[in-house]
């Protein structure tokens, strides 16, 4: 990482080096909270880039895949330790360049801390199985192993939390990798392959591309050479993302939208479902795939819910996420403004109700940056366009329900399945709940974020693609399985002929 005087200017990390783009092109990477911040500068990369990283990822890729598993775990576990050091400094450019309070940032930053120590672990299991054969003196096992050049493409919503979902098992594996993060989010990944590197990973077993998504991820997608795709995005990139790798037969994990819910009974504890309905919703400003983004009420509680909620999404604080006091950062950028702003007006021509915010923040400070204020409609109906698309802010809509059945049918009635949740006090409701809402992951008693790395992540229909990230789960996407036959018998035998009958 070089600096000027006034921001730093960042490189690619290509063979062991930190490299200026081909092209000699870079864009800004500006502060969402103070628009007039420039936090850097990094690569505008092409596809020339993305050619050199690939060829760099290759020719690591034939030493990488013979180093031991546990010594390729001990460097993730290393990676861990620098990152625990430097958990508060990269927490804080986090913040910076995305928005995220402070204390999301270090929980990001946390996630990445908690999958290297998880997939350093598993360098020492990273089991197959052996099992007897249907002839004697002969063995069967299995082992996974490494498919190649792993290309990974991450968006700035969990900047380093997500690359590390898919470089930690990648790496673990004995893959090499290609990372593309998001514009919005690049020191961060910055300070990713800094910390492997700084573990001791070498040249050429991560490289780093930065810049636009069509012009140097596409390629990574499209090359030959890359036999793992991993994407997280939206799912209509996610659909071709996923029908190129399908043309050439890579192992491919998408990750992409969500309409997540909560559902309300009239018997749940109305304080914990308040909590957990404001921190769902309006965590990372309502940013995360997994995000609240409507909340089922049954109509014994409705009316109470509505008043309760209301009231304290209005105390919600705004502002900066360096800020002590802040609970709400900014949203990423003026595009994701625009389009949260597009989504209140469609709200509000479906005639669902207003019941607070609804409009962009431009008192003090704030009109600096890209807030929005913590928005919720009720008398939602389930067929409206807020009730069905992915918004990504920090907006919520209340639909009122009859009962349980009610609440799982208006739940499971969009097209994407990535986290679901449900509030009561009847464990028959709960355990009904678990079996029939058909989302990746299922939460009772507690909201439709919260995932910990060492389970399985990810959605059904929309979301997905029937992978999962995170958890052992993950491993099937960064290594294939190998069977492997010892006949020690010394003579021919053959298997489902020499049945001795
Ligand atoms: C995302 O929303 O893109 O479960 C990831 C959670 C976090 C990860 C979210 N641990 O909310």
């Amino acid at each position: 990482m070089a600096s000027t005087s006034t921001a730093p200017v960042l490189r690619n990390f290509i063979a062991g080096e930190w490299r200026e783009p081909v092209s000699r092109q870079h864009l800004d990477n500006r502060n969402p909270a103070d628009a007039s911040q420039l936090v850097g500068r990094f690569p505008a990369s092409g596809p020339e880039d993305a050619d050199l990283a690939i060829a760099a990822a290759q020719e690591a890729y034939s030493t990488w895949r013979l180093t031991p598993a546990p010594r390729r775990a001990e460097i993730l576990f290393r990676a861990g330790q620098i990152l625990i050091q430097r958990k508060d400094a990269f927490a804080a450019d986090m913040t910076r360049e995305m928005g995220k309070v402070l204390l999301e940032a270090r929980g990001d930053v946390q996630e990445a801390i908690d999958m290297l120590f998880f997939m350093a672990g598993e360098g020492r299991r990273l089991y197959g199985q052996t099992t007897p054969s249907e002839l004697p003196n002969k063995m069967c096992m299995t082992t996974r192993v490494p498919l190649g050049v792993a290309a990974l493409i991450t968006p700035w919503n969990f900047p380093m939390a997500i690359p590390s979902w898919k470089s930690a098992p990648a790496l673990l594996c004995g893959n090499t990798v290609v990372l593309k993060a998001a514009e919005d989010a690049p020191l961060s990944a910055v300070h990713w392959v800094e910390a492997l590197t700084e573990a001791g990973l070498p040249a050429g077993v991560i490289n780093l591309v930065l810049g636009r998504g069509e012009e140097c991820g596409a390629p990574l997608v499209r090359d030959p050479r890359t036999r793992i795709v991993s994407f997280t995005g939206s799912t209509a990139v996610g659909r071709e993302v996923g029908v190129e790798a399908a043309r050439q037969f890579k192992h491919c994990n998408l990750e992409m939208g969500g309409k997540n819910a909560i559902i309300v009974l009239d018997d749940a504890d109305l304080e914990m479902a308040l909590d957990g309905c404001l921190w769902g919703a309006f965590g990372t400003t309502g940013q995360r795939c997994t995000a609240t983004s409507r909340i089922i009420v049954q109509t014994g509680l409705y009316k109470k819910f509505i008043a309760a909620f209301v009231e304290r999404v209005k105390t919600l604080r705004l502002g900066n996420g360096l800020h002590a006091h802040t609970q709400v950062g900014p949203l990423v950028n003026e595009e994701a403004l625009q389009k949260v702003t597009g989504y209140v007006e469609i709200g509000r021509q479906e005639g669902a109700r207003l019941e607070c915010g609804g409009e962009r923040a431009i008192v003090d400070d704030l009109r600096h940056g890209y807030f929005f204020n913590p928005t919720v409609f009720s008398d939602v109906s389930p067929t409206m366009r807020i009730a069905r698309e992915e918004i990504f802010g920090p907006v919520v809509s209340v639909i009122p329900c009859s009962g349980l059945e009610d609440a799982i049918e208006i739940a499971n009635a969009v097209e994407y399945g990535l986290s679901s949740a449900l509030y009561t006090a009847n464990v028959n409701a709960a355990f009904r709940a678990l079996r029939d809402l058909d989302t990746g992951i299922v939460y009772v008693n507690a909201p439709t974020i919260g995932a910990e790395v060492h389970l399985p992540f990810g959605g059904t229909r929309n979301t997905g693609n029937g992978h999962r990230e995170s958890g052992l789960a993950t491993l099937d996407v960064y290594s294939e399985w190998k069977t492997l036959y010892v006949d020690y018998s010394g003579h021919l035998q053959r298997a489902q002929i020499d049945t001795g009958e």
